[in-house]
């Protein structure tokens, strides 16, 4: 089983996939970038171009590695194909279609999973960007996969979708087993997650499957595989993608492959790490902390009846404070 780094917007930017890379190296095979938008101006935020540049890539870029995947969040064939060529320029070899997205604005705009909600138009705009990917010599060498969810409402929406992703030469199948009025509560849907996945394949899909939801411990990936065993699909899934998991535990993916559990020396190295790597792109220390407050959202349950240490590192705002509360957390609570 592969094991990939979900996209999270915001928070898988360069400064954590560099770090994450460089600490667990090898346990993880694909980063996801979170989203950039292709937005009808044909342009991308400066944060977005500064996310993708190769300099700021360089583990990646400098071991002509392909493991990091580019997602793009477009409406329509025209802004994805313009989207694509600008990122294929930069060197990168494969682009991911979102297809999950169930943030209102996002789903308004139909981009997301609003594409989900009109089959027959995401068929055209498949079916658009990959007769252009033929002709167009930058994009023809490019792997395009798709993230998707089970539908809007209804998880029966599912068997057109997966007819519809039958169609097209898609590197890869990531489906997130939800709908995406469940945003990410609830269980996933593993029943219907196995069912689209044999629909997929009756439709003559022959694209490689990632599964994606809730996978935080070893014990949630066995359960998720055996699952996936007694209906007869464990062998067509050959990825788990992870993403709260893996911010809760940055050593996930190494755990499930065999290795050793993470050890508090380790996170204390990796949030150390992450510091210092957004200190470098993000101005004032208080900018700093509230970005790793987002990892301390899901790194707090490695501490035991830590109330009072968290509120510390959640109150600092200077660099001190916060390094200070920090020391303290891992000196004063039970690591779990
Ligand atoms: C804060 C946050 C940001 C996310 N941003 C993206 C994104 O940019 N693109 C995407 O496809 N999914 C995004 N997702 C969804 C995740 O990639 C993943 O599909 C979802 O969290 C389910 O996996 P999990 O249960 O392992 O967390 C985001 C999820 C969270 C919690």
């Amino acid at each position: 089983m592969n094991f990939y780094f979900a996209p999270m917007e915001s928070i898988t930017m360069y400064p954590l996939r560099n770090i994450h890379k460089d600490m667990f190296s090898g346990s993880v095979s694909k980063y996801y970038s979170p989203f950039v938008t292709a937005v009808k101006s044909k342009h991308f935020k400066n944060r977005e171009k500064n996310d993708l540049l190769p300099v700021h890539n360089k583990p990646f870029f400098e071991e002509q590695d392909s493991s990091l995947v580019v997602q793009i969040m477009s409406g329509n064939s025209e802004t994805f194909l313009w989207a694509a060529k600008e990122i294929a320029q930069l060197g990168y070899k494969e682009l991911n279609l979102n297809l999950g997205c169930p943030a209102s604005t996002v789903v308004n705009r139909h981009k997301g999973a609003g594409l989900l909600a009109d089959p027959d138009y995401l068929d055209s705009m498949l079916s658009d960007i990959f007769e252009a990917k033929e002709n167009t010599p930058e994009l023809k060498d490019i792997d395009i996969s798709l993230k998707t969810r089970l539908g809007i409402t209804d998880e029966s929406e599912s068997a057109r979708l997966m007819e519809i992703y039958a169609k097209y030469p898609i590197t890869e199948l990531t489906v997130h087993a939800r709908v995406k009025d469940d945003f990410y509560k609830n269980a996933p849907r593993l029943d219907a997650f196995c069912n689209s996945i044999k629909r997929y394949r009756e439709c003559g899909g022959k694209a490689p499957i990632c599964y994606n939801g809730n996978i935080f411990s070893k014990k949630d990936y066995e359960n998720t595989l055996s699952f996936m065993e007694k209906e007869g699909v464990a062998d067509e899934v050959s990825s788990m993608m992870l993403g709260r998991g893996i911010l809760e535990n940055p050593a996930l993916a190494r755990e499930l492959t065999g290795g050793e559990t993470l050890s508090a020396t380790e996170l204390k190295d990796y949030l150390t790490s992450l510091y210092a790597g957004y200190e470098e792109y993000i101005p004032e220390d208080r900018n700093v902390i509230f970005k790793l407050l987002e990892h301390w959202a899901f790194i707090h349950t490695h501490f035991e009846n830590c109330d009072k240490y968290l509120k510390a590192i959640r109150k600092a705002r200077s660099k001190g404070e916060y390094l200070a509360a920090v020391r303290n957390i891992f000196a004063s609570c039970n690591f779990i």
